[in-house]
C-alpha cells in the first residue's frame, strides 16, 4: 500500500543518492582543460579558430593513436621528450634511485603520465592533433597544430614556463610511476574505501597497472576541486587518502 511512510523514505533514498552522486559529473567545461576558444583559461584556440571543441585536444571517436596506451581514443602523438625525464630520487635520466622505503622509481614515466607529461612537460606541443574536427581532418603522418594564441596554425604552442610546466625533470616532485607497496611510507591497504573522491571508491580505483601516476590524483575532467584533485586537499585529505600519516 503506499503511504505517507513510504514518501519519506523514497524522497529520503533520492537524497541519499544524490548525495553520493552516483552519477557524478566533472564539468570539465569550467576548467582550463577546456582548451576550446570559449575555454576559462588564457591557453587554448584562438578566438574565430574552427576547433571549438573540448575533448579534441586529447580524445578522438576515431582514427586514435593506438600505439599510447596511456589514456584512451587518445588524439596526440607521442610525447617529444620521452626518454629525456629525470625521475625521483635521480639526478640525471635513466639512472637507478630509489625512495627512503627502498622502492626503486621507474627509469621514465609510464604511459598513463606521459599522456599528461605530453602537455605539461614544456617540450611537447598542447596543439597538436592526430584527427583535427570534422570530416577529412586525420593526418597519420604529420603532426597537425591548432591555432592558439598568437600562434597561426600549424605551428607548435608549448607550455609556457611557470607553475604549470612540470618539465622534464621529476625529481621534486611526488614520485609517479611507482608501484603501491602497502605499508612503505604508511601507505594503506589498496582496498580501503575513499569517500567523496572522484571515479574512484577505493584506494585500488587510483592506481593505474599498479603504480601512482599523475591521473591518481588528479582526474584531467574534474571542476569540482581546485588543480583537477580527486578530492579536496583540505586538512590534507587528498595524502591522507593513501599515507596513514
Ligand atoms: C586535457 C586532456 C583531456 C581532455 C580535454 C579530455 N580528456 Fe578524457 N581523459 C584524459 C586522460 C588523460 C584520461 C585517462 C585518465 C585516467 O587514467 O584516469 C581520460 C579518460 C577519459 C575517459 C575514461 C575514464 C573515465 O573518466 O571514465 C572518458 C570516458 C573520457 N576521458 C571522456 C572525455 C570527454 C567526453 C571529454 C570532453 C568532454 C574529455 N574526456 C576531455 C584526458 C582528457
Ligand atoms: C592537451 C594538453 C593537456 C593535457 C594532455 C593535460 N593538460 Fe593539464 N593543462 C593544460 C593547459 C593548457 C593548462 C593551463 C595552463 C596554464 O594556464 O598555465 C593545464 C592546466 C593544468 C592544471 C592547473 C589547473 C588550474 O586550475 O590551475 C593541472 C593541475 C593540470 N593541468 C593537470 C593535468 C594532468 C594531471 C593531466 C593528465 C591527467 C593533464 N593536465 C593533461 C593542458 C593539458
Ligand atoms: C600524490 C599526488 C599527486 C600526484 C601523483 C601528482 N600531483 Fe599534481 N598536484 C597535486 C596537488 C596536491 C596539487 C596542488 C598543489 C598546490 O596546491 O600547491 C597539484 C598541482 C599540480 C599542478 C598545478 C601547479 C600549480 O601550482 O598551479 C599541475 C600542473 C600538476 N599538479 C600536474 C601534475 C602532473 C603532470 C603529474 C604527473 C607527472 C602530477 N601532477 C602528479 C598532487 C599530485
Ligand atoms: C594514490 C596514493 C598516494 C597519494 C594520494 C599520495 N601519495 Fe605519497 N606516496 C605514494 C606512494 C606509492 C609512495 C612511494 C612509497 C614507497 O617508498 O614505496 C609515496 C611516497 C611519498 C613520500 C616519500 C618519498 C620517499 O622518498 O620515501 C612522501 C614524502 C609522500 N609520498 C608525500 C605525499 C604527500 C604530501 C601527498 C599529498 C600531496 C601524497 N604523498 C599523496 C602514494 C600516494
Amino acid at each position: 500500500m503506499f503511504t505517507f511512510e513510504r514518501v519519506i523514505k523514497s524522497a529520503a533514498l533520492i537524497a541519499a543518492l544524490s548525495a553520493t552522486s552516483a552519477f557524478a559529473v566533472s564539468n570539465i567545461t569550467i576548467t582550463k582543460h577546456n582548451l576550446s576558444s570559449g575555454g576559462s583559461g588564457t591557453i587554448k584556440s584562438a578566438t574565430g579558430d574552427s576547433n571549438n571543441e573540448i575533448c579534441v585536444y586529447c580524445h578522438t571517436p576515431h582514427a586514435a593513436n593506438t600505439a599510447f596506451s596511456g589514456a584512451p581514443l587518445w588524439n596526440k602523438k607521442s610525447d617529444t621528450a620521452a626518454g629525456a625525464f629525470t625521475m625521483y630520487g635521480r639526478t640525471a635520466a635513466n639512472q637507478a634511485g630509489v625512495t627512503i622505503a627502498g622502492t626503486a622509481t621507474a627509469q621514465q614515466p609510464n604511459n598513463p603520465s606521459m599522456a599528461c607529461l605530453s602537455c605539461h612537460d614544456g617540450a611537447s606541443a598542447i596543439n597538436s592533433m592526430v584527427n583535427m574536427p570534422g570530416s577529412g581532418g586525420y593526418n597519420a603522418g604529420n603532426q597537425q597544430y591548432a591555432a592558439f594564441g598568437a600562434t597561426g596554425a600549424g605551428t607548435a604552442f608549448k607550455m609556457p614556463a611557470g607553475l604549470t610546466q612540470i618539465g622534464t625533470d621529476l625529481s621534486n616532485d611526488h614520485p609517479v610511476s611507482i608501484p603501491y607497496n602497502e605499508g612503505n611510507a604508511s601507505l594503506k591497504a589498496v582496498s580501503t574505501t575513499l569517500s567523496g573522491w572522484a571515479g574512484a571508491g577505493t584506494i585500488a580505483n587510483l592506481l593505474r597497472g599498479g603504480n601512482v601516476e599523475c591521473s591518481s590524483c588528479h582526474d584531467p575532467h574534474e571542476g569540482t576541486n581546485p588543480t583537477f584533485l580527486r578530492t579536496t586537499n583540505a586538512g590534507s585529505a587528498l595524502c591522507l587518502g593513501c599515507h596513514g600519516k
